[in-house]
């Protein structure tokens, strides 16, 4: 079931997430309800809290970057609880995009490599090191898990600069080509 992306604005996006268990439920429908979710708008990741659930949960599958990066074929996969444990390299820069900001790409600086620990759909607990950008979408989905979002990264200047494209968003004033939630949609 394709369910609905919470748009910038709401304030689930701004809320720190939560750990679960393996008992959590309905958590086996959740992900592939986010996985087809994600698919259908084209996204390489997407968190829990981009459905309106407030729990320590994303996905990514990176394999639509395959021809930047060969190592990135097949790379899907579920992180619940995670933990980023290490971040270290040279700054670099990427232009990125999200769900919840339909129509808005922004430069955005990361750390190149991380060590993170979460477990997997079947709960088998991993410690895994990613780089470039497989760690890019691992830490902008890890941002959304900590109430984190892509503007929030970018200068006060740059914000006020695209301050109007922000309210239309939260507005409803854009027009994806997937199902979204708009927190001051006029009803
Ligand atoms: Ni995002």
């Amino acid at each position: 079931m394709i369910l609905p992306i919470v748009a910038y604005g709401d304030p689930v996006l701004k809320t720190k997430a939560t750990n679960i268990d393996k008992d959590y439920p309905g958590l086996e429908e959740l992900i592939n309800n986010m996985w087809e979710t994600m698919y259908h708008a084209n996204g390489v990741g997407l968190a829990a809290p981009q459905v309106g659930k407030s729990i320590r949960l994303f996905m990514v599958d990176a394999s639509p970057f395959d021809d930047e990066d060969p190592k990135l074929a097949g790379f899907k996969k579920v992180f619940i609880n995670p933990v980023i444990l290490e971040q270290w390299g040279k700054e670099w820069i990427f232009n990125e995009g999200c769900l919840s900001f339909p129509d808005l790409r922004e430069d955005i600086y990361r750390l190149p490599n991380i060590r993170i620990k979460y477990f997997d759909e079947n709960f088998t607990a991993h410690e895994d090191e990613f780089d470039g950008l497989s760690a890019r979408i691992i830490q902008h989905e890890y941002d959304h898990v900590e109430g984190i979002v892509m503007v929030d990264r970018i200068s006060p200047l740059k914000r006020r600069l695209i301050r109007n494209k922000l309210a239309n968003i939260s507005k409803g004033a854009v027009n994806p080509d997937y199902p979204m939630k708009y927190p001051l949609r006029k009803r």
